[in-house]
């Protein structure tokens, strides 16, 4: 078997994630984001200003898998808040796929469209799964769906229940949420995020609270989604081994991009104190 490509548990090949990042680079994807000199002060012009992200520039294409890494305070949160509309930047320019959500344009998107496009492109993860207890794990996964157009069709009752299947909760669908582990909420939580069909997929820290192997299990979900949907995936993580396995680490230090490229090739002065 050539170098370049290995079997993965499962029995299947996988090429060599340089090899897939370089490829991915080559064919030049749809691009789902991207962000042009993107700053975010916080209060600004009062004693408490904080400028928080500095001129961050970059472009996530269609089915790729970007670990965003860096020192607790350098701004991951805050970028993937910007990045998913939750939170707005103070200059420069996003787009999703291709759309001008931020910047100069004519006339800026109202709250009611930028809610749209959130739910209709883009699915969260995050390290505290914000499940709701009262509900059953399946409408807990129909909830975006709900939001949007009320009761869920036949078809959505039937793709939420495929995606519990593929996250491996397909006995506890009727169950209350509170009676899972955290391994199994999280997988509740990224069911939930992909329920929508998202071209992006942003987690925060989405293994932070769980042990080595339910970490693995999940970060698995993630893996396999983003082949299998094509899915952008943007995960925040502290653990090197997880962002390694990322085709793509993107490094923040102090609210600056410094590494952007192959998780292969990140310099080892940033592989420590992730
Ligand atoms: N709402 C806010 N108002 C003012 N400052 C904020 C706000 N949110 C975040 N900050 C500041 O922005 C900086 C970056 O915070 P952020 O939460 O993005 O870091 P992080 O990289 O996600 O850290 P961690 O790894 O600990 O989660 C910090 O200095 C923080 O205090
Ligand atoms: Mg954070």
């Amino acid at each position: 078997m050539p170098n370049s490509e290995r079997l993965t548990r499962d029995g299947s090949l996988q090429k060599n994630q340089q090899e897939r990042y370089q490829s991915k680079q080559q064919n030049k994807p749809q691009i789902v984001l991207q962000l042009d000199k993107l700053n975010k002060i916080f209060n600004p012009d009062t004693p408490l200003e904080n400028h928080v992200l500095h001129d961050i520039s970059l472009q996530v294409s269609r089915g790729e898998l970007v670990a965003l890494v860096g020192t607790s305070g350098s701004g991951k949160s805050t970028l993937l808040n910007v990045m998913g509309l939750l939170d707005v930047a103070s200059t420069g320019e996003l787009r999703i796929q291709g759309q001008l959500i931020q910047g100069h344009m004519p006339s800026g998107l109202s709250e009611q469209q930028r809610t749209q496009l959130r739910s209709e492109a883009i699915g969260f993860v995050f390290q505290f799964h914000h499940l709701i207890s009262a509900f059953s794990v399946l409408d807990n996964v129909l909830m975006p769906l709900m939001l949007r157009y009320g009761k869920p069709s036949a078809e959505q009752t039937a793709y939420a229940e495929y995606l519990l299947n593929e996250v491996g909760l397909s006995n506890f669908i009727r169950q209350s949420t509170n009676r899972l582990s955290g391994g199994q909420q999280q997988r509740v939580a990224i069911a939930r995020a992909l329920v929508t069909r998202p071209a992006l997929v942003l987690a925060d820290e989405p293994t932070g609270n769980l042990d080595t192997q339910t970490a693995d299990e999940v970060f698995n979900l993630f893996e396999r989604f983003n082949v299998e949907h094509e899915c952008a995936i943007v995960i925040v993580t502290h653990d090197p081994r997880l962002s390694a396995r990322c085709p793509r680490t993107i490094r923040l230090s102090d609210g600056r991009v410094v590494y952007d490229g192959a998780s292969a090739d990140l310099p080892s002065v940033f592989t420590a104190g992730l």
